[in-house]
């Protein structure tokens, strides 16, 4: 190891500054005192409230001028601790199910410190963190159950991830250069496929990609919501009778509105039959594949051509990481690969394998957000992570019949994974005075600070929803919820 000549510290700090600090120690005792206060919060959130409004006088007070002029970190962290720290959306409280957010575990916080004081940058290069997102990746395609040989990468969350697999799916089946060409002289209409409860992502992918949003065929769902194959087969053949160019099937591995999952082994073969690209959002049901007993629900994902899903909701890691995964390497690298000069690989030194991750998404410049997943994984251990999804189905059965052994509660929906859709009923209250009732106990419920729900639109009709993907959550939570719901219609009406 070579050894370095000693630099002294810089006389004239006007010349040379840094931001390292001034003195080492004030930081570490100010880092070992956020690092045990973090830890005391976490600890404790079962005794704050699940959420809380910001009130006027922090929100005033986070509306400041540019500072130019420095302030003892200390004092800044007080103010963190004073503003930031009590107003969180409380996604890491036991009782919040709202959207589909995760908790976030100790550990894996502890990870992200670990990454960030590294801050490597993960475009590629020849470092041990390269090997370590190369490690995570290989693990969740097993895991999940693509083929070995599927590529993949770390992305920011499945919106991210589904839009790469989308654009790998459209340059594969395009029939002409489209990164050369682009779409404006397309000779027929690219279109795609997925069903009215696919989620949002979808529409920003094709207004995204120039496809349009007219591009993405809604297909209609059956009473589980699950996409209508008939529907599916009549929308194609018109398609291509117009001389439109199908080129996608979107499949759904646990729909955000219900958790439904379409029959994926039929849109495999669908595809197939048809020499379609076959995607699946898996965004959070994609890790149901993790259980012996819920896999057969998300059966025929693993024959994908591309599956993109998140760990930072049913994985519990802290935000943001999604994974994408496509089963063919070169179509993938196809999609994003480009090396300009600057950015050549070597064949010694730091460059080898310079771009590794940078050809295979959008991003070039990438943090390390492998590391919390690689020590989450090898702390806990993947069984770990399979009875604490099937802790969450099972919490999801058992707020069902809370809700189906009480007069006042109703289910709306089917209960095939982790999401829970209900209102609370008076008999002969019209549908819109029930949709408005339920959104003020919504409201309510939430101010309290008892739970956080969210909401959704099934059949016209508003639903309380209630997402599990929350290891905290004990089965007492839903009982307080169901309590806080019923209280709460009770005192309304
Ligand atoms: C089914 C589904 N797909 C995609 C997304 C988008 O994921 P993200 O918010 O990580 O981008 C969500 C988010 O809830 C989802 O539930």
């Amino acid at each position: 190891m070579e050894s370095y000549p000693e630099i002294p510290a810089s006389d004239d700090e006007a010349v040379e500054e840094t931001l390292d600090p001034a003195n080492w120690d004030e930081l570490r005792s100010l880092g070992h005192r956020m690092l045990d206060d973090m830890l005391d919060y976490l600890a404790s959130v079962r005794e704050r409230p699940a959420w809380q409004p910001v009130p006027q006088s922090i929100k005033a007070r986070l509306n400041e001028k540019l500072p130019a002029e420095p302030m003892d970190a200390v004092l800044v962290y007080e103010e963190f601790k004073q503003s930031i720290l009590p107003y969180p959306t409380g996604n890491i409280h036991p009782r919040f199910w709202g959207w589909v957010m995760g908790t976030g575990t100790p550990l894996a916080m502890l990870a992200d410190m670990l990454a960030s004081g590294i801050n490597a940058h993960i475009a590629g290069y020849d470092q041990a963190a390269t090997l370590i997102e190369r490690q995570v990746v290989a693990w969740l395609t097993e895991l999940v159950g693509m083929p070995v040989q599927s590529s993949g990468l770390l992305v920011s969350g499945a919106t991210m991830a589904n839009i790469v697999g989308l654009v790998v799916a459209r340059n594969a089946k395009a029939g002409f250069d489209v990164r050369q060409q682009g779409l404006q002289d397309a000779e027929s209409k690219l279109v795609l496929y997925g069903s009215t409860e696919t989620h949002s992502w979808a529409q920003k992918a094709v207004e995204l990609m120039g496809l349009g949003n007219e591009a993405l065929r809604r297909i209609p769902v059956n009473e589980n919501f699950e996409i209508d194959l008939g529907a599916l087969e009549a929308a194609h053949i018109t398609d291509l009778a117009n001389g439109s160019r199908p080129f996608c099937v979107i499949g759904n591995a646990g729909t955000v509105n219900t958790g439904a999952t379409d029959n994926l082994i039929a849109l495999a073969d669908f595809c197939q039959r048809h020499d379609l690209w076959f995607h699946v959002d898996g965004a959070f049901g994609a890790l149901a594949a993790l259980s012996p007993k819920l896999q057969p629900i998300v059966a025929g994902m693993e024959r994908a051509d591309s599956l993109a899903f998140d760990l930072h909701k049913w994985m519990y890691l802290p935000y943001e990481i999604g994974c994408a995964l496509v089963r063919d390497r070169q179509s993938h690298r196809d999609a994003f690969q480009l090396t300009p000069s600057y950015l050549t690989s070597t064949t010694r030194g730091i460059a080898v394998a310079a771009l590794e991750f940078a050809e295979l998404g959008i991003q070039l410049s990438r943090g390390f957000r492998a590391l919390k997943a690689w020590m989450s994984l090898k702390t806990h251990g993947s069984l770990k992570y399979c009875r604490l999804i099937e802790q969450n189905v099972e919490q999801a059965r058992y707020l069902e019949r809370l809700i189906d052994s009480h007069s006042r509660l109703e289910l709306l929906a089917p209960v095939p994974l982790n999401v829970v859709c209900f209102r609370f009923i008076i008999g002969g209250m019209d549908e819109a005075s029930l949709n408005a009732l339920n959104e003020e106990i919504l409201v309510r419920v939430q101010e309290s600070g008892v739970a956080v729900p969210s909401s959704t639109m099934i059949n016209g009709k508003f639903a309380l929803r209630v997402a599990i993907t929350n290891h905290r959550s004990r089965r007492a939570d839903f009982d307080m919820l169901v309590e806080a719901v019923v209280r709460t219609g009770d005192d309304i009406r």
